[in-house]
Order: structure tokens, then C-alpha cells, then sequence
């Protein structure tokens, strides 16, 4: 098969890695890629927002299957247009992918169908929104309406934090027209589990659970990023919890889309607190979660072709869809000054052998004159796999130190927290 992945991440780096596993896979092209997926995958410099681009690149290299990865062009409605030409797809269309394009919608959609999720305020009036802030509680959580490059979210300590938050979005506008709407909700605490979960529209399966560390530093203080390390699986995530989130949120989820008019195919990412009062929603995603993918996807052990073709099939419940039982953990290595200003262009150096059981993701990484070098502030992800959860942290940061490039920074602290919980449930 030949097959087109959209994106230029890390997180399609591991995707990339996993289907090319497949026998079926022939080639894959990356619509954009980057320096560090060219070993994996034939980069072609086509952004992921350009859509008109894309789908002539589909037709002219007779793809067979295309994965579109990061929310933009899902969003914007890349797989219609494609499936229009005929080309089957990974990702929901444009219909469906709104569940996570806007806040308004997926809140709307929640209470309509009882789905636990925080409570909230919609506003489209900005005297109306800082008026309700006068006797809001806080802390309280000012959210965008739409995509705001994962930024849209703020955690307000104080009223006046919440109406600067609600001036820049409404007033402003700095997010654009994501912004035209804002969603104020409750505060809700409690340790958060990423679960990703393939869908046909009619089956949900759920991949093993993960934990993001979204804090540009360790004991998760500094700025929030998106994603500097992940670890699977999460210990908060027991059984149990996993049975209610299936019954109360996942199930439920899918059913609301399709009573909708709105079924979703593809990989559903359910953002949940565990809170006093239950497992409760604070995002719904359309795509991959990244850095989540790279821990996720490496322990998969089905193919991945077979399973991505089954949700565009509607043939998941027949699928196998399984996981290994060990643990995975990835440590990002970003520029100094992620996530606002940094400097790009210093060599990465790699370690002439990758060490055992781990895998290198590469995000903001071009290649230049037969050089790698750094292009983003996420630069790469170290994963290490293990059946031992220290282990895998302890290899993982291990393949770190053979990794080198100017201004590089990451935690230290990746699956710490995890470790401890699970030693307490021991
Ligand atoms: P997002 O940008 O949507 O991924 O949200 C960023 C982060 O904000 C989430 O991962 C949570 O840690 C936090 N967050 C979002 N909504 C709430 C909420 N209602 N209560 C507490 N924290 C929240
Ligand atoms: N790591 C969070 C996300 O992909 O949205």
C-alpha cells in the first residue's frame, strides 16, 4: 500500500514508525515531515493546512490510505475533501472533528447527553462574560472557543486573571476568531489521564492509558507546554475507573456524535480528571495526543494499518487491537525559551547506535547540507520501553544524555509522580 501521513511532528514520526511494521505498507509519504522522519518516511514539502495541495499530491501518487494527523487540517475538513476523491482516510471528517474544533460545541454536547464534565458558562457577549466573573468561584478556567494552538486554556487564581483572560480572547482577539466565544467553567482537581481510543463510529476501543507532563518544568512549574513527556501506563487509570469511563463517558461519547448526525471515525482522545465526585471530561481531542502517541503507540503490538482501516471499514469489533503489558516513557528535548522564544539551526548529535528498546521522535528537526538540525522548540522525544515502569524512565533518560544540540532543555522529573503511585498500589 501506499500511504500519506499529514503532519511533521513527533507524533507522526510514531506513527510513521509503527505502520511501516505492517506488511502491507509499501511506502509512506510525510505532508510535511521533517529532517528527522526522512529515514522513515519520503517528506514532501506540503504544508498540513494546505489542503488543495494535499489532495492533488493524493491523486497524482495514487495513495491508497491517508492519516491525517494534527487537528488544523482535520478541522478545516482535509478528509472530506479527500474522500470525495475517492482516497479511504484515517480521521474523522469535518462534522465530527468539531468535537474538538470548538469548546462550545463539545460542552453543549456533554450536557445534552449527560456525559460528566465540568460545569460552565457559554458567552458571545464580552460586558455579559466579565459581568459573570463578578461572582464566579475561583480559581476558575477561561477556555476559546476554538483551536488556539493549545494555548486557548488559561487557569484564572484570580477574578481580575479571568477577565484579563476574557479581555485578550474577546477584545483583542488573540487567538482570532477562536476567540469569538469563550466557555468559563468550573475548577476541577484531580490527577488527569489521557486516553486515546480507536473508533469505527459504532465500537470504541480504547488504547492504553497515559500521562502528560504539560509544565515546561519539573514539579510541573513554568509555562504550560504542549507536552514535555509522557509515560503509559497511567497508575491513576485502574481497572475500575477504566470500566466507569467506558460506561459513563466513552460509549456514550460515540452514541452522542451519532445521534448528532456526527459519527466519528478515527482516534478519539479523551483529556479526563479523576475528581472526588468521578472521572469527569476536560477535552475531547480528534486526533493523536502528542507526546501521548509516542508512548502509546510503541507498545501497540497489532497492525496498525489493519486497525486504521477497520475504523473507515466499520470493522473494529472484529480487529485485533492489543497491547503489550509493559510501560513506555518519552523525556522531550526542546530549545531553551519553548514555548515562547527560542533559537532554532544548532546541530542535533545522535548516538551512533540507538540504545536497546528505545526509539527517537523527531519534531523541530531539519536537515540541512546532510546536517540535523534543530527547527522548533519541541526538537525530539527519547522513548524507552521496558516491563519494568523505573526502568523504562531510567533508559529513557539514559538515551537522553547520548543526545546533544545547542540550548536543549527537558525534565527531569518525567513519570516521577507515576512512579510513586504506583509503589503506593503495590
Ligand atoms: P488544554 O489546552 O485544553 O489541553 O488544557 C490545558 C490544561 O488545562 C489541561 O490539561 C488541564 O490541566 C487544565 N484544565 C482544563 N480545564 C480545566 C478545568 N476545568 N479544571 C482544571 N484544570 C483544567
Ligand atoms: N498532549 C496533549 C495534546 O496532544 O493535546
Amino acid at each position: 500500500m501506499r500511504i500519506m501521513v499529514i503532519g511533521g511532528g513527533g507524533r507522526e514520526h510514531a506513527i510513521i514508525k509503527k505502520l511501516r511494521q505492517s506488511p502491507k505498507v509499501d511506502i509512506i509519504y510525510a505532508l510535511p515531515g521533517n529532517g528527522g522522519i526522512v529515514k522513515d518516511a519520503v517528506c514532501v514539502d506540503i504544508s498540513a493546512k494546505d489542503i488543495a495541495a494535499i489532495v492533488d499530491f493524493a491523486k497524482k501518487n495514487s495513495i491508497d490510505f491517508a492519516v491525517v494527523a494534527p487537528d488544523d487540517p482535520l478541522v478545516l475538513g482535509c478528509i472530506d475533501e479527500l474522500e470525495k476523491t475517492g482516497i479511504p482516510c484515517f480521521g474523522p471528517n469535518k462534522d465530527a472533528a468539531i468535537i474538538e474544533g470548538s469548546k462550545v460545541f463539545s460542552k453543549n454536547l456533554m450536557k445534552k447527553y449527560g456525559i460528566p464534565t465540568a460545569s460552565y458558562e457559554v458567552f458571545a457577549d464580552m460586558t455579559e462574560a466579565l459581568a459573570y466573573l463578578d461572582t464566579a468561584p475561583v480559581p476558575t478556567v477561561v477556555k476559546a472557543d476554538g483551536l488556539a494552538l493549545g494555548k486557548g486554556v488559561i487557569i484564572a487564581q484570580t477574578r481580575e486573571e479571568a477577565k484579563a483572560a476574557v479581555r485578550s480572547m474577546m477584545e483583542d482577539r488573540v487567538f482570532g476568531e477562536s476567540g469569538l466565544q469563550v466557555v468559563i467553567e468550573e475548577y476541577l482537581e484531580g490527577p488527569e489521564v489521557s486516553v486515546l481510543s480507536f473508533t469505527d463510529g459504532k465500537t470504541v476501543v480504547p488504547m492504553v492509558s497515559s500521562m502528560d507532563h504539560k509544565r515546561t518544568h519539573d514539579n510541573d512549574e513554568g509555562l504550560n507546554t504542549g507536552g514535555m513527556g509522557t509515560v503509559a501506563p497511567n497508575p491513576y487509570y485502574t481497572d475500575e475507573i477504566a470500566a466507569e469511563c467506558m460506561k459513563k463517558i466513552f460509549v456514550p461519547t460515540i452514541n452522542a456524535m451519532n445521534a448528532e448526525g456526527r459519527t466519528f471515525r478515527g482516534c478519539l482522545y479523551f483529556g479526563l480528571m479523576l475528581t472526588k465526585g468521578g472521572p469527569k471530561v476536560i477535552e475531547y481531542n480528534c486526533r493523536f495526543g502528542d507526546p501521548e502517541t509516542q508512548v502509546v503507540l510503541p507498545l501497540l503490538e497489532s497492525d496498525l494499518v489493519d486497525i486504521m482501516l477497520a475504523t473507515r471499514n466499520g470493522t473494529l469489533s472484529e480487529t485485533d487491537v492489543k497491547f503489550s503489558s509493559g510501560y513506555a516513557c518519552c523525556v522531550i528535548m526542546a530549545s531553551q525559551g519553548y514555548p515562547e522564544k527560542y533559537e532554532k539551526g544548532y546541530e542535533i548529535l545522535l548516538p551512533a547506535q540507538k540504545p536497546e528498546d528505545t526509539e527517537i521522535y523527531f519534531a523541530g528537526a531539519k536537515l540541512e547540507n546532510g546536517k540535523l538540525l534543530t527547527n522548533g522548540g519541541r526538537v525530539l522525544g527519547v522513548t524507552a520501553k521496558s516491563g519494568d515502569f523505573k526502568t523504562a524512565i531510567d533508559k529513557a533518560y539514559e538515551a537522553v544524555k547520548l543526545v546533544g544540540f545547542g540550548n536543549a532543555f527537558y525534565r527531569k522529573d518525567i513519570g516521577q509522580r507515576a512512579l510513586k503511585a504506583f509503589k503506593k498500589e503495590e
